[in-house]
């Protein structure tokens, strides 16, 4: 490095350094600063998409149709990486500490609900040609991925249902599928791993025009009229959990993909 370039390097660090003194001892407006961080944080597509999440775990979202074109990615990212599949886990634990607190009476009426989308059954392989929810919800082609009747298990549900059977809960599957699906749901189910349900509700006539959550509701009052007592319910969707005729205790599984009200 020749005498002239050395000079000229000094000249510009001493410039850079003199530049960033100089901004740290000139007070920016507050509100300024304010905007620039918000405008950073909504411009990054990875910040943006996990704030948007949560809105969507928290029901903050309310009824939503598809999710942001922008968080296409991150929202497939989720579901195939580790973090789905982490947060499944953790809510397994919380799940358990509370069902292993459940005092088991022993006559075969303690009961756990779960519904069976995303739930019992992943249905991933579907959305991951589907664009993750980004389009909107086509019947026709979901109902023909439910009669292939090959969706893989969440693990932690499998874990959940296997780990209730033990300590002596019944297990109660809820789903919005419909009657006629019931066979392809069963193979299904067996398919993936699960066995020895109590009982399985789906949609029959009467329930046509009944939003989720009513439905839900009224399927949970129905068992407790035949003396069940629902001490936990596992869902994706704030449907499968609100409403009356609640569990003890209702855990919110993840689903960024899609919302059904
Ligand atoms: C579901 O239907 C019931 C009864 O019509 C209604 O009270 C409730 O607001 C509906 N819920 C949603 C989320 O649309």
């Amino acid at each position: 490095m020749d005498y002239s370039t050395r000079i000229f390097i000094i000249l510009v660090i001493s410039i850079q350094i003199s530049h960033i003194y100089s901004q740290s001892i000139i007070q920016t407006p507050l509100e300024n600063n304010r905007k620039t961080l918000i405008r950073d944080i909504t411009d990054d597509d990875e910040i943006f998409c996990n704030s948007w999440k949560f809105t969507v775990e928290t029901n903050d979202a309310g009824i939503w149709s598809r999710i942001p074109k922008r968080c296409v990615k991150f929202v497939g990212d989720y579901m195939l990486g580790i973090r789905y599949a982490s947060d499944s886990d953790r809510v397994l634990d919380s799940s358990l500490s509370f069902a292993r607190n459940v005092k088991i009476a022993g006559d075969g009426k303690d009961a756990w609900v779960f519904d069976i989308d995303e739930t019992l059954l992943s249905n991933v392989p579907y959305y991951q040609l589907h664009g993750f929810g980004s389009g909107l919800f086509d019947e026709k082609s979901f109902d023909e991925w439910v009669d292939l009747a090959e969706a893989p298990a969440l693990p932690a549900s499998l874990k959940l249902f296997y780990e209730l059977k033990h300590l002596g809960f019944k297990i109660i599957l809820l789903t919005g599928r419909s009657e006629f699906q019931r066979g392809a749901t069963e193979k299904n189910l067996l398919f993936a791993g699960y066995d020895d349900w109590e009982k399985l509700c789906l949609r029959d006539d009467s329930d046509i025009g009944k939003n989720a959550t009513l439905y839900k509701s009224g399927r949970r009052q129905l068992a407790e009229e035949e003396g069940y007592r629902i001490h936990g319910n596992s869902g994706d969707q704030w449907s499968d959990l609100l409403g009356f005729a609640r569990a003890t205790r209702s855990f919110k599984l993840p689903n960024p993909m899609y919302y059904i009200a």
